[in-house]
């Protein structure tokens, strides 16, 4: 193990990452240098070059760096697209008005998102204006996120909304076709939703709406961890 020096002090250097020290400390200054699988030896150290990235010009615009709440240890990963006004406030995802339905919706079977979820974004800094992120940005940021489900290793993984799908699984079909299907990714079971915003814009509960499909969807879902928990 090669010993590591500078950004964390006495703790030791990620095992599978063959990068050398001062490469190591260039993650969070520069998106040309990659960040492979394996880099990170605990969350605690994602989130430390998180807080100080400078990847991409997200950064310039930011409060809080956003990158995670919930339990590292949960079964389900919720990925979201990035950071709103609330988001970049608080430090926290999914803390404003979509964060709130999330809660609802999570509740409504039984999840609770302090212990059963673990929440996170594709971006970890808001884009002005609330703007979808670019691919750049995605580009530059999605290897965190691929450490983020490395380490939490959740069983499910859902996807809110088309950046989400995007951004980890590389799919580019609408969402409304895509939600509700279980996909696998590296041995994971993954499912795109409605991104709660959407059903914010969308409040009709009529069969066949976005919250009645949401519904299924998240039935479907608490279902499979029932399943995979026996
Ligand atoms: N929307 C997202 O996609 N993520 C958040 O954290 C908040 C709103």
């Amino acid at each position: 193990m090669t010993e590591q020096i500078g950004l964390f002090g006495d703790l030791p250097a990620p095992e599978a990452a063959a990068l050398a020290p001062e490469t190591w400390d260039q993650i969070p200054t520069s998106a040309s240098v990659p960040i492979p699988p394996g880099t990170y030896a605990d969350l605690d150290q994602l989130a430390s070059h998180c807080k100080q990235c400078q990847r991409c010009d997200l950064a310039r615009g930011r409060t809080n760096v956003v990158v995670s709440r919930g339990s590292a240890a949960a079964s389900v990963m919720i990925i979201g697209e990035g950071p709103g006004q609330s988001e970049d406030e608080q430090g926290l995802p999914f803390v404003g008005k979509s964060g709130q339905l999330l809660e609802k919706i999570l509740a409504s079977v039984r999840l609770d998102t302090e212990n059963d979820v673990y929440i996170c974004n594709v971006v970890k800094c808001r884009p002005p204006g609330n703007r979808a992120p670019t691919s750049g940005e995605i580009a530059a940021c999605v290897p965190y996120l691929k450490e983020q489900v490395r380490l939490v290793d959740p069983k499910i993984i859902l996807l809110t909304g088309g950046t989400a799908l995007k951004g980890l699984l590389g799919i580019t079909q609408g969402i409304t076709k895509v939600r509700g299907n279980w996909m696998e990714w590296e041995g994971r079971h993954c499912m795109a939703i409605f991104h709660p915003a959407y059903l914010l814009r969308n409040p009709s509960k009529e069969k066949g709406k976005p919250k009645w499909l949401m519904w299924q969807d998240i039935q479907a879902i608490r279902k499979k961890l029932d399943e995979l928990s026996t």
